[in-house]
């Protein structure tokens, strides 16, 4: 097999660390820097250090089975690949189209939480960009003395409370959320002109967030009063009665379901639920199989080194965060940045650096999954389930440049018009479902063809594989109805597609009928 047929055109350029910093760049973004402080406030109080546990858990096992697979099956597509082995072509292809969900849409949702953080860091200078082009069509934002722009709907029961009446406040609806895409616009350029550049920009990008949160938890740690972490996990109102007090069982079941996920061990769940949106990411590094210098022995390597070095960090944000301020005061778009507030008039010289922190760690988010995508897409036109062009190389490049632009077309709209909410759970639904193929896929590839050489082999199957799936699962049915709702929208779509395109365009149906 000669080198361009093995990697399709693509440049094999990339080292184990390259692989395990290109996991970090997708990992450390809006869920750290964005959803930590809201999920404490709302859910889980400090001990969202135990959702950040439960949650790594499920992404652990889900972690370990997706590095056997990329050491056994190097190839650019991911759990698109790995159920293709599996499962069959349909089921790839479910998969390849769920995968839209996790690596596109995460670009927008990301986007759109960069362009929240870059408007308040140039507000910081007195630099105020149009409110009506920096956020989703249609949101209404109102200007709130000292506070700013700030969405109608987050703010409107506030505003009520204390009496201020809206239509006293200037206000406007917004057009387009212009800086969301602009971010998509330039790193999809970045990608086309080259893996190598991208990954370059992608190691200055994690170097800077990654020491300003080394800084932040350093420096945390002398601001931390213990009080705060009492009571460590709130009590949930349901949770801390006796069962006796509602007369009967069914009584209780609908007070706990009415106040489930309020704090106690249900809060801790659904704490775990949202912050999952931080792991996301590990698993990209299985995209860049066809670029990997070495693919068998560093996929793993970038797989679990990125995940684990990203879920010390996570706990220990967490523990800092909850031990400087209450909880309560956490649910803002910039918690980390009320963190440092805390800590006093003599530490306000790092709030500006812990912004820019947070900028840098949503750029890479951004790219590496503006990079994964249209590497999934390559390896389904390579499989005919896409059309051709999809896996265009381009010939000074190298890089799949049709389908990296498509993509970055595509997330930029959605970018510049949906709200933040909406992704970020579609993003994590698409995921969740994800892990929990592949962690099927491993158990399934070990009864069906035992003999493939494994250079990593998932420990303890099945027990690894099946909570995999099954800790997952339990996260994706804490989401709300209406976002399972729209996948089975999103997934219909895909089942149109494949029968009226992949399916006659197949390569593997095509040949197998050749050799009929
Ligand atoms: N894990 C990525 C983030 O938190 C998607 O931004």
């Amino acid at each position: 097999m000669t080198e361009s047929k093995e990697t399709g055109g693509l440049k094999r350029t990339l080292s184990a660390l390259n692989l395990t910093t290109l996991g970090i760049g997708a990992m450390i973004g809006a869920g750290i820097f964005v959803l930590t402080g809201q999920a404490a406030a709302q859910y889980a109080g400090p001990a969202i250090v135990l959702s950040f546990v439960v949650s790594g858990l499920a992404c652990g096992f889900a972690g370990l089975c997706y590095a056997e697979f990329a050491s056994m099956i190097p190839i650019a597509g991911s759990a698109y690949t790995y159920s293709y082995a599996t499962l069959g072509e349909f089921f790839a292809w479910i998969i390849g189209w769920d995968l839209i969900l996790e690596y596109l849409f995460a670009a927008s949702t990301v986007s759109v939480g960069w362009s929240g953080y870059v408007v308040s860091f140039l507000k910081d200078f007195n630099i105020n960009l149009p409110p009506q082009f920096t956020d989703a069509t249609g949101t209404i934002l109102v200007n709130i003395p000292e506070l700013g722009w700030k969405p109608l709907n987050a703010f409107a029961h506030s505003l009520a409370e204390s009496g201020v009446s809206i239509d006293s406040l200037p206000h406007v609806t917004c057009v387009l959320n212009l800086p969301a895409m602009f971010i998509v616009a330039l790193l999809s350029a970045l990608l086309v002109i080259g893996i190598k550049e991208s990954a370059n920009f992608n190691n200055i990008m994690v170097i800077t967030k990654v020491s300003v949160i080394i800084l932040f938890i350093a420096l945390g740690f002398m601001f931390v009063k213990s009080a705060n972490w009492h009571p460590f996990i709130p009590p949930n109102k349901v949770e801390s009665t006796p069962i006796s007090e509602y007369g009967s069982f069914w009584e209780w079941l609908k007070a706990y379901g009415s106040e489930f996920g309020k704090y106690g061990i249900s809060g801790i769940l659904r704490g775990a639920g949202v912050i999952f949106f931080a792991y996301i990411g590990f698993d990209a590094v299985s995209t860049a199989a066809q670029e990997a210098k070495n693919p068998q022995k560093d996929m793993p390597v970038g797989i679990l080194g990125s995940l684990s070095i990203s879920t010390v960090l996570y706990i220990l944000v967490a523990i800092v965060l909850t031990g400087i301020v209450s909880y309560k005061t956490l649910n803002v778009a910039d918690s980390v940045a009320v963190g440092v507030d805390a800590m006093g008039e003599g530490m306000f010289w790092l709030r500006p650096i812990v912004k820019l922190a947070a900028i840098a760690g949503l750029s890479s988010v951004i790219l590496v999954m503006l990079l994964g995508q249209p590497r999934i897409f390559f390896t389904m036109s390579k499989d005919g389930l896409l059309p051709p062009v999809f896996s265009k190389v381009h010939p000074r490049f190298k890089t799949p440049y049709v389908s990296t632009i498509i993509t970055g077309v595509v997330a930029m709209i959605i970018a510049g018009i949906l709200p933040i909410r909406i992704l970020g759970e579609l993003v994590s639904i698409g995921t969740l479902l994800a892990f929990i193929i592949v962690c099927l896929s491993v158990l399934i590839l070990r009864k069906t063809k035992p003999e493939i050489e494994r250079p990593f082999r998932t420990p303890w199957v099945p027990v690894i594989p099946v909570l995999g799936a099954l800790i997952c699962f339990i996260q994706m049915a804490a989401l709300p109805l209406d976002t399972w709702l729209r996948l089975l929208v999103w997934m219909s779509i895909g089942f149109c597609i494949y029968f009226f395109y992949g399916i006659r365009h197949s390569k593997v149906r095509s040949e197998n009928g050749k050799d009929k």
